[in-house]
């Protein structure tokens, strides 16, 4: 595998700026959450280390539960707003505080995928908590209620982000060179 020291063209969002803004977020869903509980969803793979460290400053009563999204295409590509539910939830969310974590909200079409679907299913409430968001992409309507940060059209690895599935460990969200990158 390719040491990511030679596609990385920047760093983007380093470690401490990326667990300051989420401690901001965690403070902000426990002051609106004060005296309730929230079920945080995770939509796999990308959004689990933002969500571990989201939910270790959360002080209200939380409980998890995991859920997956295929949107065909791997790599480097675009969602294509093809979206298939690969992994449901174990959670019976009717009457229930529901907030969903995604790492990436680009063109919109898998969140909105999901939001319709479970809204169908009679949450009390249902939010959308994405730590970045590349706005300028959007092609299907989707609130966000907390939001990390907005970034450029740039094609980013790390902190839950993959390309063909790797680094998601890295503790930053840097950028790809993909003249640089060799898929294997
Ligand atoms: P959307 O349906 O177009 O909003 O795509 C959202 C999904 O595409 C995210 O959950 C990510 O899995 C993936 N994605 C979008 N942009 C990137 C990126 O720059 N790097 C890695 N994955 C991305
Ligand atoms: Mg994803």
């Amino acid at each position: 595998m390719q040491d990511y020291r030679e596609f990385l063209a920047e760093i983007l969002i380093d470690e401490n700026t990326l667990q300051t803004r989420i401690r901001q977020l965690a403070e902000e869903i426990n002051r609106d959450y004060a005296g309730e509980e929230v079920l945080l969803i995770c939509i796999l793979r990308g959004a689990l280390p933002f969500l571990v460290d989201l939910m270790r400053h959360l002080n209200v009563r939380v409980a998890i539960d995991c859920m997956a999204i295929s949107s065909y295409g791997t790599g480097a590509r675009a969602s294509t707003g093809n979206v298939r539910v690969t992994y449901d939830l174990q959670t019976n969310i009717a009457g229930r505080h529901v907030l969903l974590v995604e790492d990436i909200i680009d063109s919109g079409h898998t969140i909105a995928h999901v939001l319709e679907m479970l809204h169908t299913r009679r949450p009390k409430s249902l939010r959308v908590c994405a730590l970045l968001d590349k706005e300028s992409r959007r092609e299907a309507v989707v609130p966000i209620h907390y939001r990390g940060f907005v970034i450029e059209n740039k094609f980013v690895f790390g902190y839950g982000l993959d390309i063909d599935e790797y680094y998601r460990n890295l503790p930053f969200v840097g950028v790809v060179d993909l003249q640089k990158y060799k898929s294997e």
